[in-house]
This record gives C-alpha cells, structure tokens and sequence, in this order.
C-alpha cells in the first residue's frame, strides 16, 4: 500500500461527524488531530472518535499534516483555506469553495502559487450511481442530451439543524447550500455550464426555528431562498432548475436529463446511491442496475482520500479547486441574473473530472 497521508480536520460542527466516520474506510487517510474555533467542539469529537484535538495553529505547524479538510461554515472557507495554503498545507474544504466567486478565486491563486493542492465538497459525483449515470450517458443511453431539469425543494433546514442561522445569511440559500451537489453532478454528468439565466426572490425576512437547542428562536434572512432558472451547457444542452427553502413538498426527481434517443432519471445528488431509470420514446422506465462501487453508504470523505491517492501519485484529484470555482461563478449567476436582468456569460471552463472505472474495490479510487 501507498504511504498513508496525514490529515487535519478544522471545523468539528454538525458534518464532521460524518466525514470522521466515513474516514475509517479509506486506509489513505490517517486522522492526526482536529481543531475548531470552539474548542469544546474539537475536544467533544475527539473524544467521540480517539482523536487529538489541537488548536488551529499547532495543526497548521504540525509536518505530519499534509492535507487540512476545512468543515468549517462557508463565510470563514477562504479565511481558513488561505491560513492552510499559507502553511503549506493541501487544502480540501467544505462547499461552497467561499461565498463569492472573487474571493473563492484567491484561495485558487493562491494554492496554485504555493504549489498545493486545493479540493472541494462535494465529493457523492464520485458515488455509484451518478458514476454509473455518467458512463450510460457517454456510452449513449440517452442520445445526445439536449434537456433536463434539477430541483431541490423543502422548507429549510431549521427544522432539524441545530444551528441553522448561517443558511440564511450571505453565504448560505438554498443555491450556495444545496446547489453545489446539483451543478457539480451535472458537470460531471454534461461538461462545463456556458452560460445562465435566473430568478432570485425569498418568501420571508425572518424564519422561526423548531430544531432544539434554538427551538423557538427567530433568524434573519438575508438571502433569497427560492432561486430558478436555466443553465445552457458548453454541449449545447439546456437544463431548468430550482432551488429552495420556500416549498413545503414536491413531487419532482433531482435531476431528469433528456437526450435525442432517451431519458434518464438521475437520483438524489446528495447520496451516492439511488435508483436510476432509463426510458425512451417506446420503452417505459426501467431500472438499470448500478455498475460502480460507492453506491451503498455514506462515503463522505472519498474526495479528501481521492486527493490523498492523487499527492501519492502524481496524477490529478477529482473534486478540483477548479471544478468548485466553475460551480460557484454558476451558483452565483443566478442572483446576478436576477439582478441585472440579463443572461451571464460563464467564463471558467474545467475539465470534467475523470470518471472512476467499474471495480475499484471499496477504500481505493484508481
Ligand atoms: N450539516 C450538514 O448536514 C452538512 C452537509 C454537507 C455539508 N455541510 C457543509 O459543512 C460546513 C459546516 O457545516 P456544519 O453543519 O458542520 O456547521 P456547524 O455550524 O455545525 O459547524 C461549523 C463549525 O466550524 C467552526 N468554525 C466556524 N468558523 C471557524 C473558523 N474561522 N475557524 C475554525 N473553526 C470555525 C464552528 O465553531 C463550528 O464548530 C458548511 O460549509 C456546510 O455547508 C453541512
């Protein structure tokens, strides 16, 4: 086996004990500390997973530390991700890459100028079924895509998260928040996004929260939290989407794609695995079996381990700085259009990440 690669968490909120969990199935990975702001955060999920907590500046001084996966809320991704890249440290961060396309751009500068490496969530387009979803489309299941449509819809998450202000203000919606599992898997799924239009509005200026401990409590918002519109690919195909913690229930999958030879219904892009349905224009839908691993379970970590693999190889990481930037500059057109009235241009062009091969067995990538 490859010499394992030493790993840093910064931010010990409500998702790290995922990516902890997740961790212990990718031999890569060896967890040297965690740390947060709060350092009752760190010292409770240390305890909770055997590890050492530390404080931000011993873990970015620690030579064991190669790469900092920073789980901390998006306003502080850049804050935090500069600090690691400054140190010297790879660096794969929470989505979004930062709040905004212009400071989210200096952390790309700046990991490229220092010779590390930047990644980012989401990392379930490397899940079984959106894999598999990608290889039936490039081997031409559907023909040639030419539409679609993605929607993500529920009434927020202060029903259940236990500290959902940051969704609410600049840097959350249900755009920046759920949009990256959305425009990454369609990336991954079409290529790159040309150009998009989009309609940004919100339904209330403060939320009530019924989530413990703040059960009760009364949040601003800041930011429009029902965002639709339309994204042109550089292919030519043009796919509708919505975002939003305004609806109550929807009967809409999470991403329909049509093509010149058949449709196919992709599911939930915030899982790795789910049923996906093939049809064409005579043939009712079936369910095509998955073909790709990853497609049972919470793998949420695989984009750090995949970068690991990558340091230790030489050859490029999937969930890239670059491919979070192309969806950010999408994610953030949709307000800008809204805004100005107009169609954006996008102007970032990455490369769609390489496609993981059928059989790789469960901890390794290939
Ligand atoms: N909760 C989820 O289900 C979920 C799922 C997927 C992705 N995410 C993403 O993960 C990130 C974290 O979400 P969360 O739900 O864990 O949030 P959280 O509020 O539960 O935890 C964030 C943690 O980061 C720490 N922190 C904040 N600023 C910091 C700084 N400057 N330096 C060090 N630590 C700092 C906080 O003290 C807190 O412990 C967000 O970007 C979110 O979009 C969350």
């Amino acid at each position: 086996m490859v010499e394992r690669v030493g790993i840093g968490f910064i931010g010990c909120g409500n998702i790290s004990a995922a990516y902890l969990k997740a961790a212990a199935g990718f031999p890569i990975l060896d967890i040297r500390g965690v740390a947060d702001l709060n350092a009752d955060a760190a010292n409770a999920r240390a305890a909770e997973f055997g590890l050492k907590a530390q404080s931000i500046d011993a873990m970015l001084a620690d030579p064991s530390i190669e790469i900092i996966v920073n789980l901390t809320i998006p306003k502080a991704h850049v804050e935090v991700g500069l600090q690691a890249v400054a140190a010297g440290k790879h660096v794969h961060s929470e989505k979004p890459l930062g709040i905004s396309t212009a400071e989210a751009r200096k952390l790309v500068e700046a990991a490229k100028a220092k010779g590390v490496r930047l990644g980012s969530a989401p990392d379930t387009f490397f899940g079984g079924a959106h894999q598999t979803s990608r290889k039936l489309i490039d081997e031409g299941a559907i023909g040639t895509p030419i539409a679609g449509t993605a929607f993500f819809m529920c009434p927020g998450h202060e029903r259940w998260h236990p500290n959902p202000g940051f969704y609410y203000l600049d840097g959350g919606g249900p755009m920046l928040d759920m949009g990256p599992y959305y425009v990454t898997d369609l990336v991954n799924l079409l290529g790159p996004v040309a150009r998009v239009a989009g309609v940004a509005t919100k339904l209330r200026d403060e939320r009530l929260v019924t989530s413990e401990p703040l059960n009760g409590t009364r949040i601003p918002v800041e930011v429009a939290t029902h965002v639709a519109g339309t994204l042109q690919f550089v292919s030519g195909a043009v796919v509708t989407i919505a975002m939003s913690f305004d609806v109550p229930r929807h009967q809409h999958s999470p991403i329909e794609l049509y093509g010149s030879a058949g449709s196919i219904l992709v599911p939930d892009p915030n899982h790795f695995g789910g049923d996906i349905k093939l049809a064409t224009a005579s043939d009712d839908w079936q369910t095509v079996p998955t073909q790709h691993g990853y497609a049972d379970g919470n793998f949420r970590v695989i984009g750090v381990a995949d970068m690991a693999e990558a340091i230790r190889t030489g050859r490029p990481h999937r969930a890239s700085g670059d491919l979070a930037l192309h969806a950010l500059e999408v994610m953030e057109a949709f307000q800008r259009s809204s805004d100005t009235g107009e169609h954006i241009t996008i102007a970032s062009r990455p490369e769609r990440p390489a496609a993981l091969p059928v059989g790789v067995a469960i901890g390794a990538l290939g």
